[in-house]
């Protein structure tokens, strides 16, 4: 079903139709993680992630204002993006419901940063917070790359709503 174009200005735009409008756009699945300052480790599901900038490398992601993981983020300055793979929609699910101890039976290590990497991801981006903008009710977080790895493997995406997994075309990019 098509539905109707919000396309007259004086109207107010119905915040779940935008939703599921932006929903449209395909992203894969990250779980950034941190330490809070009595460093545990804190870690939150976003598909938010992009990549800005190769030279310098830069990074972005946004985090609810309301998040209670925010304070963590913001006192360390510094972030990890992982990467999710296929097999990895329980953590995706995990590290989006707010419970107490979300790394309970998580394997995880120490990054370069001593920052807790999530095993056996896609890509893992260790980086250092560059800028904090307020932007409506997120944060946008645009971070330098110091430290990454990533190996072959299907990755896990997110697309209206629902996760999937991508079908590659014989078809180039250009
Ligand atoms: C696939 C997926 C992507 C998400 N992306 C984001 C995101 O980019 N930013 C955000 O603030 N919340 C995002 N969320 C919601 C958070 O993961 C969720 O609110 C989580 O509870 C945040 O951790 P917190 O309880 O510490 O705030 C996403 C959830 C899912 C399932």
């Amino acid at each position: 079903m098509i539905n109707k174009p919000q396309i007259n200005p004086s109207q107010t735009i119905d915040p779940r139709d935008l939703r599921q409008a932006l929903g449209a756009f395909g992203t894969g699945v990250t779980v950034v993680t941190t330490l809070d300052t009595a460093s545990r480790p804190v870690g939150v599901t976003a598909n938010s992630f992009n990549s800005v900038s190769l030279d310098p490398p830069i990074v972005l992601w946004s985090l609810r204002t309301s998040s209670p993981s925010l304070p963590a983020f913001d006192a360390c300055g510094r972030f990890v993006i992982n990467v999710l793979t296929l097999e990895q929609v329980p953590l995706s699910r995990r590290f989006a419901t707010p419970v107490p101890d979300k790394f309970n039976g998580v394997p995880h290590e120490p990054g370069q940063q001593g920052l807790p990497v999530l095993t056996d991801c896609a890509a893992v981006f260790e980086c250092r917070t560059e800028q904090r903008l307020e932007v409506g009710d997120h944060i946008l977080y645009l971070g330098r790359v110091e430290a990454f790895h990533h190996r072959p493997g299907p990755a896990l995406l997110f697309c209206q709503g629902r996760y999937a997994q991508s079908v590659c075309l014989e078809l180039d990019a250009t």
